[in-house]
């Protein structure tokens, strides 16, 4: 089985990205699911029901969120009803939307967790016992478990990796918006990297307008964080699985910006 991942899509340039190089990035690896972050695809804060059609149509199976979930007013519209959308699954049990989803294809079946870090942002429930919780679920269907696990620490990252080592087939890590260069395969059998990177503006500081960002740390006054427009980049990550026990075999990086060309 191979997965493609694309990390967190910022704004109109992130999107933009996708419609451009989902169709490329498919014809090249020829993944049996792709999955989005889109948690930051509306403005850079939340997603929309348009939005989140649009990655469907473009070709996801699925779409996954993170802190930002809420943002936009009208997801709590619509989260109920998008079934390929997943958003962090240790919320308390009563938050709209669901924190884990399956998705089928050629017969093989992929179960997709959204998780969030506790480190630096808001306290939510355990992200390692709601885990422990999911699996044990998800084992009565598949062997096959991706986790996207949004979270700022580096620390929380790889202990949730090590933490799920060998009970799921990837943990990758979403929100930082920086590309790590650790993608690796786990001991027993799981793939997994910090942070796949974001999907948007190439020359911002992760997404925002730098004037705005250096404002903020050079005044220390509250300052309107836009996306910036220009340049874009699309990062993201592709995972092979090996079909007889759901482990990974391979996670290579994909970085398309303009110092690091796309090639078919
Ligand atoms: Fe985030």
């Amino acid at each position: 089985m191979k997965i493609l991942f694309i990390g967190d899509v910022v704004g109109s340039p992130g999107r933009d990205m996708v419609s451009e190089y989902l169709p490329k990035l498919k014809a090249k690896y020829q993944p049996h699911f792709t999955i989005i972050n889109g948690e930051n695809a509306a403005s850079g804060k939340g997603i929309t029901e348009k939005i989140y059609r649009q990655f469907l149509e473009s070709g996801a199976q699925a779409v996954t969120l993170g802190n930002h979930t809420w943002d936009k007013k009208e997801i709590f519209e619509f989260i109920d009803d998008a079934k390929y959308m997943v958003r962090p699954a240790n919320f308390p049990e009563e938050t709209p939307g669901q924190g884990m989803m399956f998705c089928k294809q050629n017969g093989m079946e992929l179960a997709i967790i959204n998780l969030q870090g506790r480190t630096f942002l808001s306290p939510i429930d355990c992200p390692f016992k709601k885990a422990d919780k999911l699996i044990e679920e998800a084992k009565k269907r598949t062997q096959f478990i991706f986790v996207d696990f949004h979270a700022e620490a580096t620390s929380e990252k790889q202990a949730m990796g090590w933490y799920l080592n060998g009970r799921v087939s990837a943990v990758v890590g979403t929100h930082t918006h920086v590309q790590t260069a650790d993608n690796r395969i786990l001991d027993e059998g799981t793939a997994y990297i910090t942070d796949v990177g974001m999907t948007g503006p190439y020359d911002g500081i992760l997404g925002v307008n730098p004037e705005a960002v250096l404002k903020r740390f050079i005044t220390s006054l509250p300052v309107r964080f836009d996306v910036v427009e220009g340049r874009a980049q699309l990062n993201g990550v592709i995972i092979d699985i090996d079909n007889k026990n759901g482990h990974a075999t391979s996670i290579k990086r994909i970085l398309i910006n303009d110092d690091n060309p796309f090639f078919d």
